[in-house]
């Protein structure tokens, strides 16, 4: 055994920076959310919502929709923190499921206390309510599943607190749902939209196409919320500010130009590349970071940025600039099926992992450029990469990798 290779951390000193502050590119793992968050219209809103709950007692049930990486999860992550700093109780609740019952049980299980993930809690409730029997019966099975009685259930527990929050992110992942157990699941929502208690929040984020086909599907549900929120790309001004922030938060030495090393052509630049969204343009400002740190390139200006992004010499060289979460399925597509095309299952399939969680990363990996999907949902690498692997190149790199 060899062992891992150890590489010199990246440093990037020469900037007076110390570290990469473009690394987090989920709002989940960030905690100080409103040190780094850029304020759009949506989040005036929401702000009003937020007061007019706690101010007033009011009930408001709204959704957040907006395409991938378009800042929907730190919304709900915002609605989250005001209601619990006030004493009140949110429920975060990421969808990953279409079975209904165990998304169900998930919700009820987000209402234990956190410090306590002991049985207690549950064992107290099902002594007092028989209530763990009667959710336990109807969650058994789906012809068990009594929405009513459900959203009831949810209401009386969301009634002991001051203020309450329920926010579902992700609603997309049930799409795949059987229709008439989304219709339960959403007739569930709806009633507890009708009854919930005052000073309380519904939420949810989905993505676009998602979305859409609710609504057609469930006309009468969507007719209860309050708001729908579409989440719009950033402006210039606002990637700027994002910008600002995120490196003030790193600074270890001072500078007149809050976007030091970022020039202004830069960013506009990026702004570009990205299209507008926070997350592309994160990742963006994370790899040319990284990669002019390493050269100290001073300052990065767009012809940095330019020389940075152009396209890869190598196939190996293309394989670097994969991000790392994605890099096996990218590396599974090269190696083991010629670039592609492929389906998401088969690269699934060759990586073992989660059909669904393969499906958003190829997607994600078109969106940056990475590969090319086509019509049919299949999958392969651009055509200059093609040409690597035609060249043998692939052939030399699964040799080294080997060895
Ligand atoms: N208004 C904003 N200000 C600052 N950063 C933002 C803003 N919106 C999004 N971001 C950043 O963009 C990244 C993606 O945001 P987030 O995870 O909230 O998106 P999302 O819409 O939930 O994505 P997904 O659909 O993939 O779950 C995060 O790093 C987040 O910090
Ligand atoms: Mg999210």
């Amino acid at each position: 055994m060899e062992g891992l290779k150890l590489y010199p951390a990246q440093s990037y000193e020469v900037y007076g920076l110390s570290k990469n502050p473009f690394e987090q590119l989920a709002s989940e793992g960030i905690s100080d959310v409103e040190s780094i968050h850029v304020y759009q219209e949506v989040d005036m809103r929401l702000q009003m919502i937020i007061s007019e709950v706690i101010g007033n007692k009011s009930s408001i049930a709204l959704s957040i929709v907006g395409p991938l990486g378009m800042g929907k999860t730190q919304r709900l992550k915002s609605i989250a923190k005001a209601i619990t700093e006030k004493g009140g109780k949110a429920i975060y609740v990421k969808v990953d499921t279409n079975d209904i019952l165990k998304l169900t049980r998930d919700i009820f299980y987000a209402l234990k206390p956190p410090k306590s993930r002991t049985n207690i809690f549950l064992e107290n409730l099902s002594r007092k309510l028989g209530f763990i029997d009667r959710l336990e019966k109807m969650l058994t099975d789906t012809r068990e599943y009594k929405s009513r009685d459900i959203a009831e259930l949810l209401v009386e527990q969301m009634k002991k607190h001051p203020y309450c929050a329920l926010l579902l992110d992700e609603l997309e992942n049930m799409n795949s749902a059987k229709e008439h157990e989304k219709i339960q699941f959403f007739e569930m929502l709806r009633h507890f939209i009708s009854t919930m208690p005052p000073g309380c929040i519904v939420a949810f984020a989905c993505i676009p196409e998602a979305y859409e086909e609710y609504t057609k599907i469930f006309p009468a549900f969507f007719m209860r919320l309050h708001y729908e929120f579409r989440l719009r790309p950033m402006s210039l001004d606002e990637v700027f500010e994002l910008v600002k922030k995120r490196l003030n938060r790193v600074r270890v030495r001072d500078t007149d130009d809050p976007i030091y090393p970022f020039t202004e052509e830069a960013i506009r630049l990026i702004h570009q590349l990205g299209k507008g969204n926070p997350r592309q343009i994160l990742r963006l400002l994370h790899y040319v970071l990284s990669e002019s740190a390493k050269h100290k390139f001073d300052p990065i200006d767009d012809y940095v940025v330019t020389t940075i992004l152009e396209e890869p010499k190598s196939l190996e060289e293309y394989l670097t600039r994969i991000p790392k979460d994605y890099k096996d399925l990218v590396e599974a597509i090269v190696f083991e099926f010629s670039g592609g095309p492929v389906s998401y299952i088969q690269v699934a399939k060759t990586v073992k992992k989660p059909g669904m969680q393969v499906y958003e990363n190829l997607n994600e990996l078109v969106r940056l450029g990475f590969l090319i999907g086509d019509m049919k949902g299949n999958y392969k690498v651009p055509d200059y990469v093609k040409k690597f692997i035609e060249e043998g190149q692939a052939e030399g790199l699964r040799g080294e990798m080997v060895a």
